[in-house]
């Protein structure tokens, strides 16, 4: 369930303010969707950036990952989605953002997003970092794990909305079949 809170927070935080939340979204969790709700009531826009990565080789595609995000961030009316590609800092600036989301569950997630933010940091000095703690209940969940899950038959329904366990099972249906 992602949390309901009070609009208080929203109330002392410039609405001019614009937040982006990058990330590979392959596909969306609950989890992201958690910091989705949290981080949009902090800022007057929140974009929620999909990488545009050729490298890897994704379930889904860019477009696919975008339709599922726009599809569970309805309820959200200060939430835009997006595609970018090159550098995170480049595409903030390009769309006045000055402040990245990103989530931090367990211990092991703090190096790689420290890297991050320092790197972003030196490259955008005028772009702030910020990170939330991931609701304890999503705290275990990763995309990798709930493809892996799904792809060997596990319940995957309370880890991702509804509409994207139904594109998990048919995408690996299509695959195995
Ligand atoms: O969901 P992910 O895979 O953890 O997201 C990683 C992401 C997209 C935030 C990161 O790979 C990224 O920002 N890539 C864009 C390229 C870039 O700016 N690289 C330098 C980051 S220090």
């Amino acid at each position: 369930m992602v949390s309901e809170e009070p609009e208080l927070i929203k109330s002392v935080l410039p609405s001019s303010l614009v937040a982006i939340y990058p990330g590979s979204f392959d596909p969306i969790t609950n989890g992201h969707l958690d910091l989705i709700a949290r981080s949009s009531r902090m800022a007057g826009r929140l974009i929620v950036a999909v990488l545009r990565n050729q490298s890897k080789h994704p379930l889904f595609s860019v477009e696919e990952r975008l339709e599922m995000i726009a599809d569970v961030v309805k309820p959200y009316p200060n939430v835009e989605i997006a595609a970018f590609e090159g550098l995170l800092v480049d595409f903030a600036a390009s769309r006045g953002a000055t402040m990245i989301v990103r989530g931090i569950r367990a211990v092991s997630d703090y190096e790689l997003e420290w890297e991050m933010a320092l790197m972003n940091r030196r490259l955008k000095p005028e772009i702030e970092t910020v990170f939330l703690m991931a609701g304890e209940e999503y705290s275990f969940i990763s995309s990798h794990l709930v493809k892996e899950v799904a792809a060997l038959g596990g319940n995957v329904s309370d880890v991702v909305p509804p509409s994207v366990e139904q594109r998990l099972k048919k995408r690996i249906a299509a695959k195995k079949g």
